[in-house]
């Protein structure tokens, strides 16, 4: 069933050509009132261009579509993921200390628990010295091969959480490029490597190629003999994983009720436990676990998944701005934007609704973004004197980790605040003729100036405030983003779990790889093909 956005339109209309500042003018406490505090975050939705009615029609949408009906269904385990037939239950792997949760009628703690428990003890011999390798030297260097959710999951939250980071480094090898794998194995010693092959399905073609590839580079270094010391896998394929040879006691598996970009919080997060040790890893854990309850548990419009996702649908369906920008101050976070595109974009960029019928309107919005402050020298510019409005979501701690920099964080901290004022308020084109007419310009050369440096502003953002990034905040963060795009998934009547949309493109690559080698011709391209094909073919 489709939403219906029409009353919502309707309102949205009628106040087209307000003003955000004027809604704070009118409304002294509109700053509390249009937040949301849980847990020690803070969610401040109030520079948006929302009203009490607005915000009353977008909380009725969560009713009429069935949210609470639909989370609740997703948290007992049941096959919501419909076009596969499939369970959603990633919030079971961070479940440290909740009831079973019941698949075709069987409980899957008992087995999620297990499986934590094997991780922990392998992570803490591994970072103890205590499982070694070929060569009975401990591992200092981590290579996890995987990708999308395999992958993007992992190095975000390791470059999150480098504070914590008091084990063997860890390094991401993703693209089927020769040159990912090659300049990541060129530093590193294989006789104290540990090569991590993540893979859901282990079929993934750059995977499984990238996987090889390590193979052949431990093979001449160790040999046969002791290459499955130096090899784990995270999959749901034991009998594939066995085929390439891995020990079957260094396998962690999940069940196919874990999507793979919302994996991290089991065996997919290995690499990370084996950087930031089970305790903070249980920590993370607990975060989402968290940040879980509340979405269970709080009101609507206290509630902030569900918050953060009226916003975003006021924003995308309602508004009709295209895309979002994820902004957070925080270089740590440097992945995050790349992660929540896999998440945002891979779940709910969809064109039918669980019937299979056309959307009647845009399914999820592009979202990117880059940290700040470096973002502000590169395309903040387009946000605040381009053409096309951009919903803007920043995030910001109170304290970095580095107490001898506090400056530094000050730095930081103003400049996020000050970008969302900017937005918010603009500068007209009396302020901006005042400030030439300081200047000394005179007369249409001062009107000339004065125009380029007007700010529109009344151009909407949030700000997502936290205390510190530590383990447990990231995992409060993560989970927040991905209520928050099962609570759209849900308004928008998509499946947020399936991805077909990847197929395709993966069928003809398989297909165009003999045309490129020269194996076959290309029968049925198109020009375009044929012709790049002609070009490249070695
Ligand atoms: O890109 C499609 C996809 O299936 C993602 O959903 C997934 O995260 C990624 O490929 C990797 O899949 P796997 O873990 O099975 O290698």
């Amino acid at each position: 069933m489709s939403a219906d956005f029409s009353h919502l339109k309707a309102l949205q209309t009628a106040q087209d050509q307000r003003k955000i500042l004027d809604l704070f003018a009118a409304d002294p406490d509109r700053a509390d009132r249009f937040s949301a505090q849980a847990d020690g975050l803070l969610f401040d939705y109030s520079k948006t261009n929302l009203d009490e009615d607005q915000r009353s029609g977008l909380i009725a949408l969560l009713d009429e579509t069935g949210v609470g009906a639909k989370r609740d269904a997703m948290f007992e385990g049941s096959a919501i993921n419909d076009t596969e037939g499939r369970a959603v239950l990633h919030t079971a792997l961070r479940n440290l200390d909740g009831d079973d949760v019941m698949v075709d009628g069987k409980g899957v703690m008992k087995s999620v628990r297990h499986t934590l428990a094997r991780m922990d003890d392998f992570a803490d011999r591994v970072r103890r010295g205590d499982i070694t390798s070929s060569a009975d030297t401990p591992f200092e260097d981590v290579v996890n091969i995987g990708i999308g959710g395999s992958d993007l999951g992992p190095v975000m939250a390791y470059e999150a959480l480098k504070p914590y980071a008091d084990g063997p480094r860890c390094h991401f090898v993703s693209n089927v490029d020769g040159a990912h794998i090659h300049d990541v194995l060129k530093g590193l010693n294989p006789l104290t490597t540990l090569v991590i092959v993540a893979s859901k399905t282990f079929t993934t073609i750059e995977t499984m190629t990238n996987a090889e590839t390590a193979k052949s580079w431990l093979m001449k270094h160790v040999g046969k003999e002791g290459i499955s010391s130096h090899f784990a896998a995270l999959s749901t394929a034991r009998d594939k994983t066995a085929a390439f040879g891995i020990d079957p006691d260094l396998v962690f598996g999940f069940e196919d009720w874990v999507g793979g970009r919302y994996s991290v919080w089991g065996p997919i997060g290995l690499p990370l436990m084996l950087a930031i040790g089970p305790q903070d890893f249980a920590q993370f854990l607990r975060g989402a676990q968290a940040m879980d309850q509340h979405f269970k548990t709080a009101p609507w419009d206290e509630n902030l998944p569900a918050l953060l996702a009226l916003t975003g649908i006021w924003h995308n369906q309602v508004c009709g701005y295209a895309t979002r920008a994820v902004l957070p101050y925080e270089q740590r976070l440097v992945r995050l934007p790349a992660y929540l595109q896999q998440l945002e974009m891979e779940s709910n960029g969809k064109r039918v609704s669980m019937d299979g019928q056309e959307l009647p309107y845009h399914s999820g919005p592009v979202v990117w973004g880059e940290p700040g402050t470096n973002g502000q020298h590169a395309f903040y510019q387009l946000i605040h004197q381009g053409t096309r409005v951009i919903p803007c979501e920043f995030m910001v701690g109170r304290y970095g980790h580095e107490a001898s920099l506090k400056h530094h964080h000050e730095l930081l901290v103003s400049n996020c605040l000050a970008q969302s004022e900017a937005l918010l308020r603009g500068r007209t084109f009396e302020e901006a003729r005042a400030l030439m007419a300081a200047k000394g310009f005179e007369g249409d050369e001062l009107d000339r100036q004065a125009h380029h440096r007007v700010f529109p502003g009344n151009r909407p953002t949030t700000t997502l405030a936290y205390d510190k990034l530590t383990p447990y905040v990231l995992g409060q963060i993560v989970a927040l983003y991905e209520h928050r795009v099962f609570v759209e998934g849900v308004v928008l009547g998509i499946n947020s779990f399936d991805q077909w949309g990847v197929e395709l493109g993966k069928e003809l690559a398989v297909a165009l790889q003999p045309v490129l080698a020269g194996a076959q011709d290309g029968a049925g391209k198109d020009g375009s093909t044929l012709n790049l094909v002609k070009f490249l073919k070695v």
